[in-house]
């Protein structure tokens, strides 16, 4: 019954009911990832333990980003301290082997940085020192630096890159927020979005597209808008990485964009780093005002998602970068055997 009814039944007709079908789909089921994300995320006010440690590594990377300015600001980041130290005594009480915990470690090392210069040039640091649990405040002054703060990145360091082997290039690839002030052009660009191309995507389908953005009057309108990089002068050059989701054919597809996209995004800054090109991933993830006037800016396609931005430009002879030090792998490995 049900295949003579498949038979008679003309194209159009089954096209117009799979489409209904997978329309209530993408409804629920993005409800349903709503959801799921709602119930885990590292909100404000958060109890949870790997939460409290997303929220400190936020803020310890906000602290590394004022510390790598070429133009050091002293009394700089006085609201992220006043979050920063109660999560700290948060997660002091909720780690019995908080000593050891690469967070912490993490944490209080940009924090010594942050303390140490100020200490040198007789900085008055009353303002932070009240925010912070005593003991926790000598902690950061006993703290070694290793493993948090910032690095010094030298364009001397970088002639060799294209002949380096793959795990010393992307050992050394940092991100890069200041640049020298000579232009880069999409001709440099090119060549690096060429090694991306050979990136993966799902069935080959191919949804990343790549906006190159060269004119200083462009990027001087779209990086305010995109908020992440505030502080900054304006890069030299931006490239707007986004995901066509003409390329894709059902409702379980709808982040894959995401996935190609992000995926393409790393094939391109190592081949920026590479061609040595100093680069810097910058987050597309917009409220709806800046998104709809960034799509406008920029003349995006309605089919595209926006997936991330990479500043580039040329390498100073000498900037400071956040550490930003990693997990281990073992800390984030699970193997099922
Ligand atoms: C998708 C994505 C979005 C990012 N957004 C920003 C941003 O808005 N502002 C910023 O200064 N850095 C941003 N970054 C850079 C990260 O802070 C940086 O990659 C991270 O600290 C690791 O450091 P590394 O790239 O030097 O290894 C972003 C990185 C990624 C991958």
């Amino acid at each position: 019954m049900k295949s003579i009814l498949k038979k008679l039944t003309p194209e159009p007709v089954i096209a117009w009911l799979r489409g209904v079908e997978s329309d209530l789909k993408l409804y629920h089921e993005t409800i349903r990832q709503m959801r799921r994300f709602r119930r885990s995320y590292a909100r404000r006010g958060t109890v949870g333990k790997t939460q409290v440690e997303s929220r400190l590594i936020f803020f310890t990377h906000q602290i590394e980003k004022g510390l790598s300015h070429e133009h050091f600001r002293y009394g700089f980041g006085k609201t992220v301290l006043a979050q920063f130290a109660p999560l700290l005594k948060q997660l002091k009480n909720m780690d019995a082997n908080v000593q050891s915990n690469p967070v912490w470690i993490s944490a209080l090392d940009a924090l010594h940085e942050y303390r140490v210069r100020h200490e040198e040039v007789n900085k008055d640091l009353a303002y932070a020192r009240k925010l912070f649990d005593p003991a926790i405040w000598d902690a950061i002054g006993e703290a070694d630096g290793a493993h948090g703060g910032i690095l010094v990145i030298k364009a001397a360091d970088k002639a060799d890159n294209a002949s380096r082997p793959f795990r010393e290039l992307s050992e050394s690839r940092h991100s890069l927020r200041e640049f020298a002030d000579e232009p880069v052009t999409a001709d440099e660009i090119m060549p690096c979005i060429d090694v991306a191309m050979r990136t993966p995507s799902v069935c080959n389908r191919q949804p990343t597209r790549v906006h190159v953005i060269t004119d200083p009057d462009v990027i001087s309108k779209a990086m305010p808008l995109q908020g992440g990089y505030r502080g900054y002068a304006m890069p030299p050059a931006l490239v707007l990485i986004t995901a066509d989701n003409r390329a894709f054919m059902s409702q379980d597809e709808r982040n894959e964009g995401f996935v190609d996209g992000g995926l393409f995004g790393m094939s391109l800054l190592l081949a920026l780093e590479e061609a040595g090109l100093a680069a810097c991933p910058l987050n597309t993830m917009l409220p709806a005002k800046r998104d709809d006037a960034t799509r406008k800016l920029l003349h995006i396609p309605d089919s595209e998602f926006l997936v991330m931005y990479i500043a580039v430009g040329h390498f100073l002879p000498e900037s400071k970068t956040c550490r930003s030090q990693r997990f281990k792998a073992s800390d984030i490995t699970t193997v099922i055997a």
